[in-house]
């Protein structure tokens, strides 16, 4: 009698319930699966890659899932490098780009196949098919994912077996591959670096999810306001509530912690309790992204005032980050460096700091030396795509000092925060945090706005929350 896990219910597992569980099951194998429409896409990045590294093997894994606690586990999320160059989102995969001698490399998929029901493993343990759904075969996966798959049970031994090649993989993601390899940590972070890197330009398939992304967050954004009322009797809740209830409804998930941030929680960067009251008279910074199926997000933030009109001073606030933002937009186009748009809009905002007295002037000067860092806190923007600052490891000359190109997508999201507790700053100041942020794609000749769908200036968003907040 095999033995049940500990604390169970069950003492174990008789050779007659073994085998009554392995019979009986019909065949589900489908033959009515089409290939992705993001496959061919795939394979060209895989191209890319391919010619970045030749007469390497290259190892790119899926990743584990996370155990939170006993069976219980962490939503999976795959290595985005891996989805990027796949288009799947298996756990426990690696794709393997093995070097050919004529050049070029062959991709295989090594996955996870479907359970066999010849053995218990079908219905035994919590991440059993029986448990945890259905997975493809690999037949299945082949024809969805236009490439060979073999079981990834073998990989590791394959691996072992053959240490000729010279082998990159990208570490941190699966313990047990990476000890069947011998690698070298630097050269394993220059293939992260180069996955990184080829994430910069997005294809049209990539775009296209992009307009997703940012088409649902719009509507997302409208069912907020719609609810505002909800949230004003509760708490900044509800608004996350209900923003997550149109990421999965449309989507996968949210591509980042929902920041929905009331009064002066506004001025924390990174306030994701949004357990705060939702006041009349305050303003209320929602940074929020849908993220697509096929997993690409946008980030998108509005700040609203809660009453449906700004006062003087939060007008004025809104306006400075609204024309800091105006001056990065005009800074996004093909051919620009990547820094302009985040030094036009700090010099906006570093002038208006000056001519309120919060910072001494001249303005130049104060930019310079970074002073008004103390109220805009963060960088302008970054790149968006599979991960919200997407493309992290990319090396910085082709990142941030590099050039900007067509096919490129970015936010630029402006802030000022003043701090509840800074006495630097007029009373009435203190605890006023705005952000505008957008999703901009830049164009042949200059950019286009992809969330362009939410009103942006002070006048438009108050006419937005009286024809929509409930
Ligand atoms: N929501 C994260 C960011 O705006 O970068
Ligand atoms: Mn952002
Ligand atoms: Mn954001």
């Amino acid at each position: 009698m095999a033995k049940g896990r500990k604390n169970g219910l069950y003492d174990g597992i008789s050779e007659e319930l073994s085998a009554l569980m392995r019979t009986g099951w019909a065949d589900t194998e489908r033959h009515d699966l089409e290939p992705d429409a993001q496959a061919p896409y795939a394979a060209r990045r895989r191209e890319a890659l391919s010619a970045r590294f030749p007469g390497e093997r290259l190892v790119v894994p899926s990743g584990r899932l996370k155990v939170r606690s006993n069976d219980d586990t962490y939503p999976f999320r795959p290595y985005t490098g891996y989805v990027h160059m796949t288009g799947d989102q298996a756990r426990e995969c690696a794709l393997v780009l093995e070097p050919r001698a004529e050049g070029g490399h062959d991709a295989v998929l090594y996955t996870l196949p479907r359970d066999g029901r010849d053995t218990d493993e079908f219905w035994i343990g919590y991440t059993a098919e029986l448990w945890m759904g259905r997975r493809r075969s690999l037949a299945e996966s082949e024809r969805v994912l236009g490439l060979p798959c073999r079981d990834v049970r073998t990989l590791a031994a394959d691996l072992a077996a053959d240490t000729e090649v010279p082998t990159r993989v990208v570490r941190g993601l699966d313990p047990a591959l990476e000890s069947a390899v011998t690698t070298d940590e630097d050269r394993d972070d220059e293939l992260e670096e180069v996955l990184s890197d080829l994430r910069l330009v997005k294809d049209a398939w990539e775009l296209a999810e992009m307009r997703k992304a940012v088409d649902s967050t719009v509507r997302g954004f409208d069912d907020a306001i719609r609810e505002l009322s909800k949230a004003i009797a509760t708490s900044e809740r509800w608004i996350e509530g209900t923003f997550y209830r149109r990421a999965r409804l449309e989507g996968n998930h949210v591509g980042y912690g929902t920041i929905a941030a009331a009064g002066e929680h506004a001025t924390i960067m990174h306030w994701t309790s949004n357990d705060g009251p939702v006041r009349p008279g305050e303003l209320l910074l929602l940074d929020a992204g849908v993220e697509t199926h096929s997993l690409y997000t946008a980030d998108v933030t509005r700040t609203l005032p809660i009453s449906g009109t700004f006062t003087e001073v939060q007008r004025k606030v809104y306006d400075a980050v609204y024309e800091a933002q105006q001056a990065g937009f005009d800074a996004v186009k093909p051919g620009a460096a990547y820094r302009d748009f985040h030094v036009a809009s700090q010099r906006h905002l570093a002038e208006k700091l000056v001519e309120w007295g919060f910072i001494e002037g001249p303005a130049e000067r104060a930019y310079e030396l970074g002073l008004q860092r103390r109220f805009t806190m963060a960088g302008t923007g970054h790149m968006l795509g599979l991960d919200v600052h997407d493309c992290a490891h990319a090396r910085n000359e082709e990142y941030v000092d590099g050039v900007l190109e067509p096919g490129m997508v970015l936010t630029v999201e402006p802030g000022l925060y003043f701090q509840p507790d800074d006495l630097t700053v007029p009373e009435e100041w203190r605890g006023i945090g705005v952000r505008i942020e957008d999703d901009l794609v830049v164009t042949a000749d200059g950019h286009e706005n992809l969330s362009a769908g939410l009103p942006r200036t002070a006048d438009e968003v108050e006419a937005w929350m009286a024809r929509t907040a409930g």
